[in-house]
């Protein structure tokens, strides 16, 4: 029996938070927490991040494989045509007021998408397989677009012949980025596109457990993903950031805001005992950033905090805390780090609902019930 089946039978079952209880069988991604490894279908991370690129990590999370050139070329021939999304959704995104966050918005527009869609409920396994390329076109355009929506500026329709990074930079910002930000940006999605059975993740199969879309999945996953505790701590990462202000400020901020038993944002992790594979990309990101930008302030100030956590609470960085500041000097919005996290999770997500739908069983756990029992009914006149 392995170690994991082994925490099943002895049953954490109470286990607070499901903490090392293992739910079901996936070769989509594994979390090696105490070696610090993170595999895709087999592949380790840092080969991908170092060979790869975010289609070919799609495909491979999809089909267990790596594509062969013909193959990825065709899958991005299909993005490219899903890149455009309804007008009426759009009109939708643009009836949420300006001060809607954004990954309300993403969660709104891809509900909407659905009714879109006249083969959406048709989840068997081509046709899912075809939703989940069309959501993953649609991702970087949704988020791009709320963003100009809400800034008064029309959409920038997305450029067919570039890949996903490149596009969303390019229609967030309305000009085409530098090559090394695009790669940089693309590598980002590579690291970010699938974690074993994080929260949204299984929410995602959960709700596939009961044979609802692909799409019905999703709008659940984002739900969860929009949490400080999940993908949330991104942008609360960068908040922290700015309210510190300068490198000499963190020790006594890091150190007040433990002792108020407050948590720093993008520190500790579920699984992780030891560095964050993705963590270890995103630190050299964030300081290639500031050199290029001349000013390594951000960069730095993340080194103190990192450096004050370890020697306080012995936790790590996860892969919020530096993404936060590659972002921030990427020049996006703090508010869209959450939905850029789930531009590349579409991925991870529809993977693991394709994998659920394969072989279902709904999921259906039972709870330690701790209440009263036989409690006597009083009419409501007589409490
Ligand atoms: C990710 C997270 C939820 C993992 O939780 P967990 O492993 O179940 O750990 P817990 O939340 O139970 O915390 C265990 C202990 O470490 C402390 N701790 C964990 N993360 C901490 C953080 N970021 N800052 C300060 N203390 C932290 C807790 O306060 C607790 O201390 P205590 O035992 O003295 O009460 C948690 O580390 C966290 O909230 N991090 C901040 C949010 C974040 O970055 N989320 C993104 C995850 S990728």
């Amino acid at each position: 029996m392995t170690d994991k089946a082994k925490e099943t039978a002895t049953g954490a079952a109470a286990a607070t938070g499901l903490r090392g209880v293992v739910v079901g069988q996936s070769t989509v991604s594994d979390v090696v927490g105490d070696k610090g490894e993170l595999i895709y279908q087999g592949y380790n991370i840092h080969d991908l991040a170092k060979n790869s690129n975010f289609e070919e990590v799609a495909f491979l999370l999809w089909n267990k494989r790596l594509p062969t050139q013909s193959e990825l070329d065709d899958l991005n021939q299909h993005l490219s045509h899903s890149y455009a999304v309804p007008g009426d959704v759009i009109e939708v995104m643009k009836k949420a007021p300006r001060n809607a966050d954004p990954i309300d918005t993403l969660r709104t527009a891809v509900s909407a998408l659905e009714s879109y869609d006249p083969t959406a409920r048709d989840i068997s396994a081509d046709n899912s397989r075809k939703v989940a390329i069309k959501l993953t076109g649609q991702f970087a355009t949704l988020v791009a677009a709320t963003d100009r929506i809400r800034n008064g500026k029309d959409p920038v329709d997305p450029l067919p012949d570039a890949n996903i990074a490149t596009n969303f930079l390019y229609m967030l910002k309305g000009e085409k980025p530098s090559e090394r930000d695009a790669k940089l940006f693309d590598t980002c999605l590579i690291l970010h596109a699938d974690h074993e059975l994080n929260a949204s993740t299984f929410t995602a199969r959960v709700v596939a457990g009961t044979l609802a879309s692909v799409y019905a999945s999703v709008v659940a996953a984002i739900g969860a993903l929009s949490g400080p505790l999940h993908g949330g701590a991104n942008t609360n990462v960068m908040k922290t950031l700015l309210d510190i202000g300068e490198v000499d400020n963190v020790e006594n901020y890091v150190k007040k805001a433990l002792a108020e038993k407050r948590k720093m944002m993008g520190f500790g992790h579920a699984v992780y005992k030891t560095e964050d594979p993705r963590a270890t990309h995103l630190r050299q990101f964030s300081k290639e950033m500031g050199e290029r930008a001349g000013d390594t302030k951000w960069y730095d100030m993340s080194r103190k905090v990192e450096e004050v956590m370890m020697r306080e609470k012995g936790l790590f960085p996860n892969v919020d805390f530096f993404s936060a500041s590659t972002y921030y000097m990427m020049g996006i919005p703090l508010d869209l780090y959450t939905p850029i996290f789930a531009v590349s999770r579409i991925t991870g997500w529809t993977a693991h609902v394709l994998e659920q739908y394969a072989d279902n069983k709904l999921i259906r756990p039972r709870a330690e019930y701790v209440g009263e029992r036989n409690t006597p009914y009083v009419a409501i006149g007589d409490r």
